[in-house]
């Protein structure tokens, strides 16, 4: 028990170290500090050993290097919750916008195969069985690379990825884009939104519109839509209606994208969910 909590606190205290040196927030500068404290690396059939040193070789130091003030957006690597499908798509073609690269282009399948071995052993609950088998992804063509980039761009206020979240990156207000069939992406200044409701605060507040996180007796919980960037906020049930219509529209929340660029964001996506 000692043991366990000692090396559980010298992970914590790991994690937080490095989460604060690291800006961009890589998965990568986590586990290669880590690694060495790690009782649960333990390999099945040697993928997992080989994925970790694979780790020490390629992924760690470089990509911690980033501008400040972005600290925290990086998924957590200990304890990730990643199914091993979409750990397959992070590592295969990196997050755009930050320091994580595509592999794709710098390892051999096989050995992606070990490096997703090894970090599906950090996962945080154990893994369910996969519900689909581990499918390595195909590699970006350069179309559905800038699609991506566009859809995570972190340049601009109120990207796609700071409402839809895909392979574990990105912000869930929205629904998950991932497991929708390519034709939903026909065309992006179409999409419908049906379940965004106007909240009325009994306040002075003015109403606004919001997205339902929770309902209970007690309390309400939205993300406010008011913005382009959606703010999570609660409320006492007694001190909101909710109002099923709303005039907000998904259009708005996309206008920052030229037509163009949309397109090139549709095809990603259905080239993505395509089969
Ligand atoms: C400000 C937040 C926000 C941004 C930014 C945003 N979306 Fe959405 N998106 C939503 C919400 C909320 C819904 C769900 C609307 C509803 O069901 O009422 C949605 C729904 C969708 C749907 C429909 C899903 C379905 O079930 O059919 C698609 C497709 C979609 N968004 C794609 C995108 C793409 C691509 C981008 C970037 C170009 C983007 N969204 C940017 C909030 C956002």
């Amino acid at each position: 028990m000692i043991r366990v909590a000692r090396s559980a606190r010298i992970l914590a205290r790991c994690t937080t170290r490095i989460r604060a040196r690291c800006s961009t927030g890589i998965l990568a500068c986590v586990a290669f500090a880590c690694i060495a404290f790690l009782p649960s690396a333990q390999a099945q059939d040697g993928a997992a050993e080989r994925g970790a040193q694979l780790y020490r070789q390629n992924c760690a130091v470089p990509y911690c290097h980033g501008p400040d003030g972005t600290a925290g957006r990086a998924p957590r690597l200990i304890g990730h919750n990643y199914s091993l499908n979409g750990m397959f798509k992070v590592i295969s073609w990196g997050i755009p916008g930050t320091g994580m690269p595509e592999f794709t282009s710098r390892l051999k399948t096989r050995e992606i195969d070990d490096l997703v071995a090894f970090l599906m052993t950090l996962r945080g609950t154990p893994a369910a069985p996969p519900t689909a088998p581990a499918v390595p992804p195909r590699a970006l063509t350069a179309d559905a690379k800038a699609g991506r980039a566009l859809f995570f761009d972190a340049t601009r206020t109120g990207a796609c990825g700071t409402c839809h979240e895909l392979d574990g990156w990105g912000v869930p207000v929205g629904p998950d884009l991932s497991v929708l069939p390519a034709e939903r992406f026909a065309d992006l200044r179409e999409v419908m939104a049906r379940r965004v409701v106007t909240v009325r605060p009994k306040s002075a507040e003015a109403p606004f519109p919001a997205l339902v996180l929770e309902r209970t007796e007690a309390q309400v919980r939205v993300y406010d839509l008011t913005g382009p960037l959606p703010v999570l906020r609660t409320f006492a049930a007694s001190q909101v209606a909710l109002d099923a219509a709303s005039s907000w529209r998904h259009e708005q929340a996309t206008r920052i994208y030229a037509n163009g660029e949309l397109e090139t964001i549709a095809r990603y996506l259905r080239w993505r969910n395509g089969k």
